[in-house]
């Protein structure tokens, strides 16, 4: 990968455009760091997790998230931990989709309470859905989630169906010996069912820290094992840039697969995403290891300048690539769970 040279011509002050020209128009909000799951590729077993008073309560995440809009802000993604254990995120979704220049409030969930939650979900005015779901067999699900739980996965997505997610996306982790049986089954399932379903490569964000290089199945050696056992398969060209997804169709008929490649094949240089923990920190990247403090600003009384101050240094810091894999790569102190993905 070729690093550019600066954009001194962009503007300098409270906006979201960083040293290297991307314009950052995509929010992600950790709502919780607990899960009810324990994936090893991103939880520990045994967790400790942020203490109620440290998480940002749903008008402080308003807040934040008003100030990112009126800095070019547009869409805004929830994530965890698992978002749908923080008690009425319904009523955080009312608050955002009611922001003027918010124009998109999605969701990431495991989808273990999606059956119970998905009706307030779609009345407070959700978008979209990804659910993350790596094996459709139970005692693999169990081996890779490290509990129980896929019948009521199944359950949620089709209570989601119903209450009208039209474009609901899978997301499954590729990791090299453990998640090569489900492929085929998943890709299977999601074209029967018309998922879109993404392969994501294994990322050094495991709370465990035993990611290591030959562990990514990377998204080529999955297409390989789908065009294989299904069929052939056809990039679909002039992808939203936004997304790090790379898509493509079957060729035979119906049916798209796409692939996240952030360790083969790194998608920093359209970048356009910006983060909030759940215990209020701003941060540039998943593999930033600076966090920008916003909890202690909100409730110190700060001003809606001052936190735009804020994100505009976060975004005045961005590097320019994770470099995942090269000797400078240094693993950021918090795991994915405590990030959100
Ligand atoms: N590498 C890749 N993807 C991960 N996810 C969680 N941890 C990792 C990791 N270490 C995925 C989840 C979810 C999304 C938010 O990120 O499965 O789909
Ligand atoms: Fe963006 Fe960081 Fe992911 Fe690269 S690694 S795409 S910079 S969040």
């Amino acid at each position: 990968m070729s690093f550019p040279e600066k954009d001194f011509d962009a503007p300098a002050n409270k906006s979201l455009v960083d040293e290297f020209g991307r314009h950052h128009t995509d929010l992600r909000i950790s709502v919780t760091d607990r899960c009810n799951l324990r994936c090893g590729y991103c939880m520990p077993l045994e967790a400790s997790f942020m203490s109620q008073q440290r998480l940002l309560t749903y008008d402080e995440v308003a807040r934040c998230a008003n100030v990112a809009s009126e800095m070019g802000i547009q869409t805004i993604r929830l994530t965890g931990g698992e978002p749908l254990m923080r008690p009425r995120l319904y009523q955080l979704i009312e608050q955002l989709t009611q922001l003027p220049k918010i124009q998109e409030v999605a969701l990431t969930t495991n989808g273990l309470l999606l059956a119970d939650q998905a009706e307030g979900l779609a009345r407070a005015g959700l978008s979209r859905l990804n659910v993350s779901l790596d094996s459709l067999d139970e005692a693999r699900f169990e081996k890779i989630a490290r509990r129980s739980g896929l019948q009521r996965i199944l359950e949620g997505l089709e209570e989601a169906r119903r209450q009208g997610f039209r474009s609901i996306r899978m997301n499954a982790v590729s990791i090299r010996g453990l998640t090569e049986q489900d492929i085929v089954p998943l890709a299977k399932f999601c074209r029967t069912h018309c998922f879109h379903l993404r392969f994501i490569e294994f990322m050094p964000l495991d709370a465990e820290d035993a990611w290591s290089r030959e562990d990514v199945l990377t998204g080529r050696e999955v297409r390989q094992i789908i065009e294989m056992h299904i069929g052939e398969l056809s990039q679909i060209k002039g992808n939203n840039p936004g997304q790090p997804s790379i898509d493509y169709t079957y060729v035979d008929g119906s049916g798209i697969v796409g692939f996240i490649n952030p360790v083969s094949q790194p998608f920093c240089d359209r970048c356009d995403r910006l983060r909030l923990t759940a215990d209020g920190q701003f941060r540039n990247c998943l593999f930033s290891t600076t966090d920008w403090d916003a909890r202690t600003l909100l409730r110190e009384g700060g001003s809606d300048e001052e936190l735009q101050g804020l994100l505009a240094a976060c975004v005045g810091a961005k590097h320019f690539s994770h470099s995942i894999g090269t000797e400078a790569f240094q693993r950021p102190s918090r795991a994915m769970y405590q990030i959100g993905g």
